[in-house]
């Protein structure tokens, strides 16, 4: 079984072919976290794991949306939580690469789906895009436990500060980039019980894919690459990333892993 941790199905370069994306997924025995990027997509993420089996949600205000979070989105989002496929907060973070919105209204969005992912007991979904320091000083005054930092572009020094707050770390597609040379040290460092695998689809499709459309059927090249850097069988990969998930997002066992 593979696990693709951090995913949008959601996405608009889907809405012609879901269906058949969808099947080619479950023909490939994937299992998928989804994670939205506002109140629409994190309705549709929802939706996606009502429909779909194989589909898990994350639901939250990405740091690009942040200015539009409206008034009452704690509210929708602490509702939209009781379905049982909602599995974590998220994509939430800090951006400052892009700075789309303003870094103060992202700080606050940020801690306050925090304290909800803490109030709600789950765990959260990070995405922290040239912003490490601030967002490790956010997530320890959150006080949250647990999380997975996605598509983990920090350092091997940082991550230990991530690890000790009970932080997992995904990869994706840029471990598999010539001149990915950050990732790829990390993502041969770091212990393998503390390490996930997405896709980030429909973005970050991997070599030799570069630059076309990503899908979770890709999470085996992701796979099979973080099995080179390791040099470990990819089978081990498998098992252990695909742990890592369901210990980090509660996922029931199946019995086919
Ligand atoms: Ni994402």
């Amino acid at each position: 079984m593979l696990i693709d941790a951090h995913a949008h199905l959601d996405d608009e370069a889907f809405d012609a072919d879901r269906g058949s994306v969808m099947q080619k997924i479950e023909e490939a025995g994937i299992m998928v976290i989804n994670a939205g990027s506002d109140i629409e997509t994190s309705e549709f993420s929802v939706e996606l794991s009502q429909k779909h089996d194989f589909i898990y949600a994350c639901i939250g205000i990405h740091p690009h949306e942040a200015a539009k979070a409206g008034g009452n989105y704690i509210e929708t989002l602490r509702q939209m939580a009781e379905c049982e496929k909602v599995v974590a907060i998220g994509e939430i973070g800090l951006d400052y690469h892009y700075d789309f919105c303003d870094r103060n209204a992202q700080k606050k969005v940020f801690l306050e789906q925090l304290e909800l992912a803490k109030e709600l007991d789950l765990p959260v979904v990070v995405h922290d895009r040239e912003a490490h320091q601030d967002t490790l000083e956010i997530l320890k005054k959150s006080g949250i436990k647990k999380g997975l930092m996605h598509c983990y572009s920090a350092s091997l020094e940082m991550a230990e500060e991530f690890m000790k707050l009970g932080f997992y770390f995904s990869f994706g597609g840029t471990i598999t980039f010539k001149n990915a040379r950050r990732p790829k040290e990390t993502a041969s460092n770091l212990p393998l019980d503390r390490i996930l695998l997405e896709t980030d689809c429909p973005y970050l499709s991997p070599e030799p894919y570069r630059g076309k459309r990503n899908d979770p059927t890709k999470i085996k090249i992701i796979a099979s690459a973080l099995a080179g850097l390791r040099g470990l069988p990819v089978e081990d990969i498998k098992q252990a990333t695909a742990s890592n998930a369901r210990s980090l997002f509660k996922l029931p066992q199946a019995n086919n892993c």
